[in-house]
């Protein structure tokens, strides 16, 4: 069994090249329709406005799922149980992690992975400030890729995947990465996970075009990074956001529509676009008790516990490997 020290510990990275990023952009703007990584929103300054999107009136989840983690920490804690090593998926600002950390006092470690690398290394620091008996071993990455994590001696392995992050995925890929997270668990540990729920279209489809625009910024930045990054010369003016819900797929769509005919180049390749084609930025699959409990069975996972909130807007549920 390996030993280790409390505290902030060098990030481990794995942090996809500018390289990979531009084979998956231009692939993605050269099929029909097009469409873009949704896991490209989060540089700095994406990663910033997500946060932002967090306290919007209008987008209900990240203050339901708190909600949800606080009245139910207890009995979270119990199903996690002692010494274990907490390893998030997406960590970005750690907020609701903090729930978590106040009430397992007795975890070998913190594990949080993030693509971000600036937002993971402050997030890290500001938590090592607040929890200084904890050890921490920030991970960046690409999750949906293959790395490896830390061993700290811990005697079971809870992942921890908040924020309904497994919406983006579509269903027979999110079955693929359950399973991966099932393989990485072990015997006695779990996955707990938040999963928003299906409910009317109204409130659906404010969270996703707010009063404010944030949300537009959000997915425009999309553009504004491949300019930065990729030599791209998107003209941000001529492209605007559109969100939806599409009941029949049970899912919000977002997309960036062109409002003219227009020839936009990315690092060398040209790229035509017609008036009112989009680029498919996001899916957000919404799910109801039992379509997840579906999708979790075919992962491989029993669903061991549900906790909900009053007006079943959102789930936190943990799950164990069969
Ligand atoms: C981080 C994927 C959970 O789907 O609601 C928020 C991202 N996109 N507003 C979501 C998002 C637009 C968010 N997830």
């Amino acid at each position: 069994m390996s030993t280790t020290v409390p505290g902030l510990h060098p990030l481990i990275d794995y942090h996809p090249e500018t390289t990979s990023i531009r084979d998956e952009v231009l692939d993605g703007l050269q099929q029909t329709p097009k469409q873009l990584p949704s896991k490209l929103f989060y540089d700095a300054r994406g990663s910033r406005l997500f946060d932002r999107i967090c306290e919007l009136p209008e987008y209900y989840p990240t203050r339901t799922e708190m909600g949800i983690m606080q009245r139910h920490v207890d009995a979270m804690a119990a199903r996690i149980g002692a010494r274990a090593m907490l390893v998030e998926f997406g960590s970005g600002s750690s907020r609701k992690t903090r729930i978590l950390l106040d009430r397992l006092d007795d975890l070998v470690g913190y594990v949080p992975i993030d693509i971000s690398k600036e937002h993971l290394l402050q997030s890290a620091e500001d938590l090592a400030e607040a929890y200084p008996a904890l050890t921490i071993v920030p991970v960046c990455a690409d999750y949906t890729t293959t790395f490896e994590l830390p061993d700290l001696g811990a005697e079971r392995t809870t992942v921890y995947f908040p924020g309904s992050t497994i919406g983006n995925f579509e269903p027979d890929a999110a079955r693929d990465f359950l399973r991966r997270i099932a393989a990485i668990e072990g015997a006695g540990g779990g996955l707990l996970i938040g999963v928003d729920l299906q409910k009317d279209v109204a409130t659906l489809e404010a969270a996703y075009n707010d009063a404010q625009g944030v949300t537009a910024a959000f997915n425009k930045n999309v553009l504004a990074r491949i300019n930065r990054e990729l030599d791209g010369t998107f003209d941000l003016d001529r492209f605007r956001h559109r969100a939806f819900y599409d009941a029949d797929e049970g899912r919000i769509e977002m997309h960036l529509v062109s409002l003219a005919d227009q020839r936009v180049v990315v690092d060398g390749v040209d790229i035509q676009f017609d008036a009112g084609e989009t680029i498919c930025t996001e899916y957000s699959y919404k799910y109801s008790l039992d379509g997840f409990a579906e999708l979790a069975g075919a992962a491989g996972f029993a669903v061991a516990e549900v906790w909900t909130d009053a007006d079943d807007l959102f789930s936190v549920q943990y799950l164990v490997a069969q």
